[in-house]
């Protein structure tokens, strides 16, 4: 049975930086509040032309070319976003179109903010199936699309941004580990947007009553947060047949710092071993633990042959913990460099176009 193991690894950031003191001429509130609440002082906003799949893509490309590998040689994209461009198609195909990724099947994946850890086990569980070898995993979000941006509570704590892995099969032990995924529909409510889908389509009262931004209960979830991030990593560690002890470094999903000490209180660990830059991005939902991780990779927090938990919670309400053996590139069969793929995936969407109003005029008009 072939291991799952991550080789690539890219993200995508907006350049617009939104800090408490914008937000506190927008609402209602302060610097000091919100760092102290939240350990937040600033998120990066989608310009005009940024969308869920340009952040995606870019993330990408990058994960790809780390990988050494092309977009045609991926099996498969799962995107795991809250802010999809659309109801249909998929972010994912949009994705796959822009990347010129021609062999690849291609998904959308709704679990929010514990997207990226249950899009990582689907990947990785394909590719231990044998049925796939290479597998782009992506977490997406412009969140700030569905933002109430009169509503102090919520609009303090979301940023933009994407981060995306490439997951390889390998005879070689390590990659994927342990993983548990959890759900409690019963607390939907707590943090939802209620218009847009068909239990509520798109309508004057649901535009007026402000239905299609994002609702939160702020309380309920930081409980149910503070209660389930110390269990799952549990769960993910003994799943893997580790000790808490072998872990070199937690990756949580970044909504709060508050809710990483208290995870790191009921695991009895030191707050050093979690990787937390919630300060810098607020909470990115599922592109935050990819984009934490790169950032740790970058400061050299995580390195190959380490033992790391990816762990985290959201809508749903959805939960989950990931155990991995942390690998990097392997060695790559490649001249060439994904880089030139750019243009010519640009051009490759453009012929799939034409031809397929040649095809429309010119065959099947009776068919
Ligand atoms: N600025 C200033 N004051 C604010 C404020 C803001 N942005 N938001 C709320 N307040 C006020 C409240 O109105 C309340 O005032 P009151 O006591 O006069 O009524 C007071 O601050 C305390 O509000 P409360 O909601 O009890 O604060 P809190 O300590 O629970 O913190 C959250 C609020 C949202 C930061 C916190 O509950 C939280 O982080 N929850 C989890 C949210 C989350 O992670 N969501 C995404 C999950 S993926």
């Amino acid at each position: 049975m072939p291991y799952a193991h991550i080789t690539g690894w890219g993200m995508s950031i907006p350049h617009k930086v939104l800090t408490n003191e914008d937000l506190s001429k927008i609402v209602d509130t302060n610097d000091e509040w919100i760092r102290e609440r939240t350990g937040i002082r600033q998120r990066y906003i989608a310009a005009e032309g940024d969308t869920s799949s340009s952040l995606g893509v870019d993330a990408a490309f990058k994960a790809i070319m780390l990988a050494g590998i092309l977009p045609s040689d991926l099996d498969l994209i799962i995107c795991s976003t809250s802010t999809p461009e659309h109801i249909f198609p998929a972010t994912a195909c949009l994705i796959q179109d822009k990347l010129g990724a021609s062999n690849a099947g291609a998904f959308d994946l709704s679990a929010a903010c514990s997207g990226f850890i249950y899009a990582l086990n689907m990947g990785a569980q394909a590719i231990r199936s044998g049925s796939v070898k290479n597998v782009l995993v992506i977490g997406t979000e412009t969140l700030s699309r569905f933002v109430d941006w009169t509503d102090r509570n919520t609009c303090i704590l979301f940023g933009d941004g994407a981060g995306a892995f490439i997951l390889q099969a390998s005879e070689k032990p390590g990659g994927v580990q342990g993983v548990v995924m959890h759900s409690d529909g019963s607390g939907g409510e707590y943090l939802s947007v209620p218009a847009g889908g068909s239990a509520h389509p798109a309508s004057e009262f649901t535009v007026q009553n402000g239905m299609h931004f994002i609702h939160m209960d702020g309380k309920e979830v930081f409980r149910f947060a503070t209660r389930v991030m110390a269990q799952a990593t549990q769960e993910a560690v003994a799943k893997s047949g580790w000790k808490i002890e072998d872990v070199s470094l937690i990756v949580p999903h970044q909504a709060n710092s508050r809710i990483i000490e208290a995870a790191a209180r009921g695991l009895k660990l030191p707050i050093d071993k979690f990787m937390i830059n919630v300060d810098r991005y607020g909470n990115t939902s599922t592109a935050s633990i990819p984009i934490a991780t790169i950032e740790a990779i970058q400061t050299n927090r995580l390195k190959p042959g380490d033992k790391v938990i990816f762990v985290g919670f959201g809508a749903g309400l959805t939960w989950g913990a990931l155990a991995a053996e942390w690998s990097g590139p392997l060695p790559s069969e490649h001249l060439l460099s994904a880089e030139w793929y750019k243009p010519w995936a640009r051009v490759r969407s453009v012929y799939r176009r034409i031809m397929r109003v040649l095809e429309g005029l010119f065959f099947d008009r009776d068919a």
